[in-house]
C-alpha cells in the first residue's frame, strides 16, 4: 500500500524540516566556534548530523514505498545569536516544534489507517522524547552556569565529549 498523497506531501515537508533543523544547528555551531566554545560547537555539529540522518530516514522510506521524493528549498537559518543561553532556549523551542510536526504526521497516518507509516513514524516519536530531554538538560546546565566563565569552560569540555546515540 502506498501512502496517501497527503501523507506523501507531509513526509516530503518533514524532510525539509529535518534539513532545516540541521541548517539551524550548524549555524549555531558556527556562532559557538566564533565564541571559542568548541565543545558547544561539537555538540551542535553532532545534532546537525543527526537531523540530516532523520531527513534521510524519511527519504529512504518514501523510496521504499514507491513514492516520489521532492526536495524543497530550505529557509535560511538565523546567523546572529545573543548568547549560549539564547541558543539553547531556541534549540529547545525548535525541538518542541519538530515534535508537534511529527505528531501531526502520525495523526495523518492514523486517519489513513496506514499501519506501515504508523510504525515508521513511531521511531521519530520516541526520538523526539530523547531530543527534548537532551535539549532541556543542556539548557538547564547553561542556565546554572550563568556568568561563571570557569564553569562555562568546564561545560564546554563536557559537551565536547558527546557522542551520537544514532550511529
Ligand atoms: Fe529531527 Fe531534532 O528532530
Amino acid at each position: 500500500m502506498t501512502p496517501s498523497k497527503g501523507l506523501q506531501q507531509a513526509m516530503n515537508d518533514q524532510i525539509r524540516k529535518e534539513f532545516e533543523s540541521a541548517y539551524i544547528y550548524l549555524s549555531m555551531a558556527a556562532w559557538m566556534e566564533d565564541q571559542n566554545l568548541p565543545g558547544f560547537a561539537a555538540w551542535l555539529r553532532l545534532q546537525a548530523r543527526e537531523e540530516s540522518t532523520h531527513a534521510m530516514k524519511i527519504f529512504d522510506h518514501l523510496i521504499d514505498r514507491g513514492c516520489r521524493v521532492e526536495l524543497q528549498p530550505l529557509a535560511g537559518p538565523p546567523t546572529d545569536f545573543k548568547s549560549s543561553l539564547h541558543i539553547f532556549q531556541e534549540v529547545k523551542k525548535h525541538e518542541e516544534k519538530v515534535t508537534k510536526s511529527i505528531n501531526d504526521l502520525y495523526g495523518l497516518a492514523l486517519d489513513d489507517r496506514d499501519y506501515a507509516s504508523q510504525v515508521f513514524i513511531q521511531w521519530f516519536i520516541t526520538e523526539q522524547v530523547e531530543e527534548e530531554k537532551n535539549s532541556s538538560q543542556v539548557l538547564e546546565s547553561v542556565r546554572r552556569v550563568g556568568d561563571n566563565q570557569a564553569a562555562l569552560v568546564m561545560l564546554d569540555r563536557e559537551l565536547g565529549s558527546r557522542t551520537s546515540a544514532d550511529e
